[in-house]
């Protein structure tokens, strides 16, 4: 497997680090189902996946069920001999009208049972605060996270779940992907329903705007206040890391000019500057600056639509992210593109994907998806503009739903191949990294493909309803680099 062309990973045994944490991961709204059961609120998604304009897709009001069978989901952590579970908390779960002052006292059992398993399971908790499912609630209330009210609700979430959970918490990540959160949030019905699969995001609605920084910059201040709240009240007793999770496109240029190389750096820096940007250095890198600006000014507009920290905010924001959470599935290959036409989220990098091995598709293929190079090339890039340590948070292979899905060798070797590559970027470029979640623990649901398509280690029984959990071949794979601190070929 490992020859084949599009795996550019070598061959060999290769030893992982000291204190390297290899885990894997799922989402509240993906995995947990019981959406109204036991006094859970009910989410933005829920709301969503119910509307008529989706009748007929599958929607996770029963999901994986993990709510009830959240041992079982241990247990398979265990046999994986994986050292992290990431999840995220169901803010509605917990807050049912997205508020402090109600709370779900179920929620808070669910949650510390789930916490205290992996404890005595020796599986150190990644805790995610929002995983995108926000209280339906705060959507009726003010419009979530169209609104700056949503800031104070995320940050008394964030408190009180530092209060609950923190005794026993050491890593948190705040936000999921919240560029893509952001932009994919207008269109997401069509998103869900698959009737339109963005390229890297949707065409926005007519009067959208191409980016939704506003949202973006809510997502960034609800983060550095969070962090700024643990440092004073919490730091000092419970050691925890606070970083944020961002999806990494891994894009490589079409060709040497320099126009395509300095639109791959465009591109980064407004799929991941514009989050990483302000937590690292206090504000928005100057080129996503200029270029949103320009764009604006073209656009007519008078004043840019990215907005502006206040003086406060930026010495607010400086320094408040302790890893970068990367999550990376395949590369891009991006060249320069004259203005296109407005209605692209890319059309303030003025960049074009040439080519786009998942997204843009619905047929999966195996082998298109295997780019080890890029969760290299992504935390390279991370590491290099940020000089942060990185977490990745997200990485996975995705196969069809079927009886044949057990079978999934391919999957170990995407696994391994990805990894090595990884463990390279440490050795020889020197680039820090915390540990590596595999993406995802169980068969989940999944936003665009629901059901037909997963990236489970641990296959869940859909089809025959059982929902019982089996350990799929690539199982043997990360039992033996749990076992032996070594990657197999
Ligand atoms: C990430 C999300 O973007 O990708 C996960 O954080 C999601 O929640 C995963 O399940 C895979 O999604 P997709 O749509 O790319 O198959």
């Amino acid at each position: 497997w490992a020859a084949l062309a599009h795996c550019e990973a070598s061959g060999g045994v290769v030893k992982l680090p000291d204190d390297f944490i290899v885990g894997s991961g799922t989402s509240s709204y993906q995995a947990e189902g019981a959406w109204n059961v036991s006094g859970k609120g009910e989410s933005l998604f829920d709301r969503i996946l119910h509307s008529s304009a989706l009748t007929g897709v599958p929607n996770a009001d029963v999901g994986a069920d993990s709510y009830h069978r959240s041992k079982d989901d241990v247990a398979a952590a265990r046999e994986l001999k994986l050292r992290m579970y990431r999840f995220s908390l169901s803010w509605p779960r917990l807050l049912p009208n997205g508020w402090t002052s109600n709370v779900n006292q179920d929620g808070l059992r669910y949650y510390n049972q789930l916490i205290d398993d992996l404890q005595d399971s020796g599986i150190q908790p990644m805790v995610t605060l929002f995983h995108w499912d926000a209280p339906q609630a705060l959507q009726d209330e003010f419009d979530g996270w169209n609104d700056d009210k949503m800031v104070d609700a995320f940050v008394a979430y964030a408190d009180f779940a530092f209060t609950h959970f923190g005794d026993r918490v050491r890593y948190w990540t705040t936000h999921n992907e919240p560029y893509l959160f952001c932009n994919f949030l207008p269109n997401i019905a069509a998103f869900l329903a698959g009737t339109e699969i963005p390229d890297t995001a949707p065409t926005p609605a007519p009067g959208q705007e191409a980016n939704d920084y506003k949202c973006l910059q809510r997502i960034v201040l609800s983060h550095a206040r969070a962090y700024r709240l643990y440092q004073e009240k919490y730091a000092a007793k419970q050691h925890g890391l606070i970083g944020l999770s961002n999806f990494a496109f891994a894009p490589r240029p079409n060709s040497s000019s320099f126009a395509d190389v300095a639109a791959v750096r465009r591109y980064n820096l407004l799929t991941l500057g514009t989050t990483f940007g302000p937590l690292v250095t206090g504000d928005y890198p100057v080129e996503v600056r200029r270029m949103v600006d320009e764009a604006s000014e073209r656009e007519g507009l008078g004043k840019s639509r990215l907005p502006e920290f206040s003086a406060d905010q930026r010495a607010m924001l400086r320094g408040t992210i302790d890893f970068l959470g990367v999550n990376n599935y395949f590369g891009q290959t991006i060249a320069a593109a004259k203005r296109p036409e407005r209605g692209s989220a890319l059309t303030d990098a003025a960049v074009r994907v040439v080519a786009n091995d998942v997204f843009g598709s619905h047929a999966v293929t195996a082998f298109s998806q295997m780019t080890p190079w890029s969760l290299k090339e992504a935390a390279l890039w991370c590491w290099a503009e940020y000089r942060v340590p990185i977490f990745v948070t997200e990485n996975g292979f995705i196969t069809e739903n079927s009886v044949v899905s057990l079978d999934d060798n391919i999957r170990a070797v995407y696994h391994s191949a990805y990894m090595r590559e990884l463990v390279r970027g440490i050795e020889e470029d020197g680039v820090r990294v915390l540990g590596y979640l595999a993406w995802s623990l169980i068969d989940l649901f999944e936003w665009v493909r629901q059901y037909k398509y997963s990236y489970g280690l641990v296959h869940v029984d859909y089809a025959g309803g059982s929902l019982n959990r089996t350990l799929k071949k690539s199982s043997a794979f990360f039992k033996e680099v749990g076992e032996t601190r070594t990657i197999p070929e």
